[in-house]
């Protein structure tokens, strides 16, 4: 067990992880995507914690998390075939799903809504402790509209001496948060972009997705800001990336291609090994004390849309 300069205690034991969230207390978990703040899904007093903790509006649900496809009806109710197909296809996997949910779930899993999101991570730390629980609530372990985590040390620079556990997990290996897919209609809707494509799902449902054109981070003046450094960030060209060098500003820059300017990250041009270095990138040049952070934009391709959905949010000014 290692000790966080800041005293969160960073450990792989997961029967201690299982006892503190039986006790109601909060966790942090990695799951392939990022890590998560984690609560008995069936203790609200411990599901407020998650929000005190994040800073979160109580309007804003939360995923359940759960072990096995088995322990969504105990969650979710009409549930469609082609969404239970989905899910057999995909989990353990970085899919959620929106559902129904069942009359008895706390409104402080869903934000007072009718519908539930469910999602089956595939971490076997995490897949552990989720065999003693009926849900794990865990929303990314970030302070709300901030940087999401992809490693312990993350989520004890966010939180300090505040969690008595965080799941030491390693390094996510997807890098950004789960596909989001609605199925709580017959209009199977993209709620989020993920490492999950669109294609794939479509090929899997066999039918259309639709795409949830009111939060589209397109559309003009309706992008929110989230997943944000603190650093102000714009994404550029691949034209612009030399009188960003030429500036000799105090400034860092993540890039494709190697270029001469210190607190410069060359990243892949392969979109999953890109994704999965993401976040770690916009934390290390967060935490530089650089005046601004300049991205080269990614292509246009759909397997880069959830890489270019955060980076559009994180250059939303907050
Ligand atoms: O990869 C992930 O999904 C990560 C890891 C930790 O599992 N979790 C995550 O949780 O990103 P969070 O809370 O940061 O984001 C959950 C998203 C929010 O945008 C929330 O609005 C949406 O899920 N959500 C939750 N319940 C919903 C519902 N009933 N209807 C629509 N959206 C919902
Ligand atoms: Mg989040």
């Amino acid at each position: 067990m290692t000790i966080a300069n800041n005293m969160s205690k960073i450990s792989t034991d997961t029967d201690t992880a299982c006892m503190l969230l039986k006790k109601g207390e909060v966790v942090a978990v990695p799951t392939e995507t990022v890590y998560g703040l984690a609560a008995d899904a069936t203790q609200d007093h411990a599901l407020n914690k998650i929000f005190d903790l994040k800073r979160r509006p109580h309007t804003h649900p939360l995923i359940v998390h759960i072990h096995s496809i088995e322990q969504l009806s105990l969650w979710a109710k009409s549930i469609p075939s082609w969404a239970s197909y989905l899910c057999e296809q995909l989990w353990p996997g970085p899919l959620t799903v929106v559902l129904k949910r069942q009359d008895h779930v706390s409104s402080i899993i869903t934000g007072g809504q009718t519908t539930i999101a469910l999602r089956v991570p595939n971490h076997p730390l995490f897949l552990n402790v989720l065999q003693s629980f009926k849900g794990i609530c865990a929303p990314s372990a970030n302070l709300y509209g901030q940087l999401s985590p992809t490693c312990p040390a993350h989520v004890a620079n966010a939180f300090q001496a505040q969690l008595p556990l965080i799941l030491d997990g390693g390094a996510c290996p997807i890098g950004v948060e789960s596909t989001i897919i609605d199925c709580s209609s017959d209009k199977p809707t993209l709620l989020r972009p993920g490492m999950v494509t669109a294609d794939t799902i479509e090929s899997i449902i066999k039918q259309p997705l639709a795409n949830a054109n009111h939060q589209s981070p397109r559309a003009p003046g309706r992008v929110l800001s989230h997943y944000a450094p603190r650093t102000p960030l714009t994404l550029i060209d691949k034209d612009q990336v030399a009188s960003v060098v030429a500036s000799q500003r105090q400034v860092g820059l993540i890039t494709f291609d190697n270029v001469n300017l210190p607190n410069t990250l060359i990243m892949p041009r392969e979109a999953h090994a890109y994704a999965a270095m993401l976040y770690k990138a916009l934390h290390q040049l967060d935490n530089a004390q650089l005046e601004h952070i300049y991205i080269e934009q990614p292509p246009q391709k759909n397997e880069w849309l959830a890489i270019n959905d955060r980076l559009q949010k994180a250059a939303t000014p907050h």
